[in-house]
């Protein structure tokens, strides 16, 4: 069974969706959490299921050869789930089309450096979008650059506040996420 690691900094709602997927179905084991944030709520939910987790701490990722840690572990492919740290090369090179990242808008537009959370759906209703929606894309050496392998949209009210459009865009990730992850594995 092929084994991930989910890299996540926030809350980790994508990242239990992950986890109940495949919990459910045995199609694939999450084998790691890694975060960059001892408060992140996916720390919580790595301890409740059992999956061992890995804090990183300042500049570790980039010092420690951190690929060396995913080999060690036969890590055979990693999801980026609102992560918010750049992917040194090591990680990139060994893993080539095996690390794919959620966006949480219609990429190629509001994607980019401080393109992450609130700011994407502030942006997009600021610019009076009618519809936004989420990428899954591969991870190269830019930030939201890889190539994209699926998205999925969802309509704007003109009444739609940011917290309107995240929550909707929220949705789909939840939706979608976890199958396309089965899909690309399988
Ligand atoms: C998601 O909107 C994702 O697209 C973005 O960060 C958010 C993470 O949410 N990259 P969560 O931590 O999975 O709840």
């Amino acid at each position: 069974m092929k084994k991930i690691a989910i890299f996540a900094s926030g809350g980790g709602s994508n990242a239990q969706e992950i986890i109940n997927h495949f919990e459910r179905n045995g199609t694939v084991e999450v084998a790691l959490i890694v975060s960059n944030d001892t408060d992140s709520g996916v720390v919580v939910r790595a301890e409740t299921h059992d999956i061992p987790f890995y804090i990183l701490n300042k500049g570790e990722l980039e010092e420690l050869e951190f690929s060396l840690v995913l080999e060690a572990l036969e890590i055979d492919f990693v999801v980026l789930a609102g992560f918010l740290k750049k992917i040194p090369s090591d990680i990139i090179e060994m893993y080539p089309n095996k690390i794919v990242n959620i966006h949480p808008a219609l990429l190629p537009n509001y994607g980019g450096k401080g393109m992450y959370g609130s700011n994407v759906h502030k942006a997009v209703v600021a610019a009076r979008e009618k519809e936004s929606g989420m990428t899954i894309h591969y991870v190269n050496a830019n930030y939201d650059e890889g190539s994209i392998i699926e998205q999925h949209k969802t309509e704007l009210l003109p009444t739609d506040t940011a917290e309107d459009c995240a929550r909707k865009v929220l949705a789909l990730e939840h939706k979608f996420f976890a199958i396309c992850i089965e899909k690309l594995l399988n």
